[in-house]
């Protein structure tokens, strides 16, 4: 049994002074920590399990020769979720000017995308219930955060001009997903790390790689890699904040990183005051290098895209 005065003192500032740079270096406490969070993952039996819905979208989007049908059948199955596909699809959020009265014609209307996208959300949002943390971590602004950076995700692919891989908006929604894991089992370790970061004005990944030795994103990868969740999902939730310097700055775990970065440019801002921002922001100038469209006009089309995830986390939840 762990012992929360052990945990933190393990985790106390004064155990990794100032003087190591070192960020992503190992001690002793830090491995036993990190073994502690992987079996914890990988033993502990009632941890919440991706719903098969999600585990069925990932497989099928994964599958060049799926089909419509196979999606229907598969959501069919889940009666309260159908119920739920239509009730949304026959929403104000879509706008659809005549009665979608069943799956099928939902997914003729709105594309297969947009319903494995909706199903996706759906059956994930409440993997995690709220009063099971014991931090002051918001639940709700978790999800709001989620959906906007999977939304961002297939935006910025979008608005480059660059193919979108069809695992983007899953792999976005799931980003963070080893935040819920710290915030369930380990809170003092989260909270440590929030003040942590808040205390050196560093980030929370960066507070996290200087006190356990692994960032969220890890954390995350080991969940969805229990949860048989495709390579390619797990490997952007894994490497959402910190990649192999060899990464293609356009690859699914950048353009995640990048959609991270600017849904914190842009919360609360308006679009010029984000493109102004954006415009002081080498880092930002050499990502976008004039590709596709305009940092302003991309920006206009990305809040739509916050805008749209909100919408939808409110009428999920
Ligand atoms: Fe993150
Ligand atoms: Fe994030």
């Amino acid at each position: 049994m762990r012992s929360i005065s052990s945990l933190k003192k393990s985790l106390s500032v004064k155990e990794t002074p100032e003087t190591d740079q070192d960020s992503t270096a190992i001690g002793p406490d830090k491995a036993r920590i990190i073994e502690e969070i992987r079996k914890t993952i990988y033993e502990v039996r009632d941890l919440p399990t991706l719903p098969t819905i999600a585990h069925e979208v990932c497989r099928l989007i994964g599958d060049p020769n799926s089909s419509m049908v196979d999606l229907v059948e598969v959501i069919e199955e889940d009666v309260p979720l159908s119920g739920r596909v239509l009730r949304i699809a026959n929403s104000a959020y879509y706008g659809v000017p005549r009665k979608i009265d069943n799956l099928k014609m939902a997914l003729v209307i709105l594309g297969m995308n947009e319903i494995n996208n909706l199903v996706t959300t759906i059956s994930v949002l409440n993997l995690f219930p709220q009063q099971s943390g014991k931090t002051t971590f918001d639940l709700n602004a978790f999800w709001r955060h989620s959906a906007a950076c999977a939304e961002l995700s297939v935006g910025l692919f979008e608005g480059l001009g660059l193919p979108c891989p069809s695992s983007t908006y899953i792999a976005g929604l799931l980003h963070d997903v080893g935040k819920l894991v710290l915030n369930q089992y380990f809170p003092e370790y989260l909270l440590t790390c929030i003040n942590y970061a808040e205390e050196h004005h560093i980030t929370l990944a960066e507070a996290e790689l200087k006190l356990i030795g692994v960032d969220h994103g890890h954390i995350g990868s080991w969940l969805s890699k229990r949860w048989n969740v495709p390579d390619e999902i797990t490997k952007a939730i894994a490497q959402h904040h910190v990649r192999p310097s060899d990464t293609h700055p356009y690859d699914l775990p950048a353009v995640i990183d990048q959609a991270d970065r600017l849904f914190y440019v842009m919360e609360g801002r308006s679009t010029e005051e984000a493109v102004e921002l954006l415009g002081k922001d080498s880092a930002w100038e050499a990502w976008h290098a004039n590709r596709g469209r305009s940092t302003p006009e991309l920006i206009k089309l990305l809040y739509e895209r916050i805008e749209r995830s909100l919408k939808l986390v409110k009428i999920i939840d």
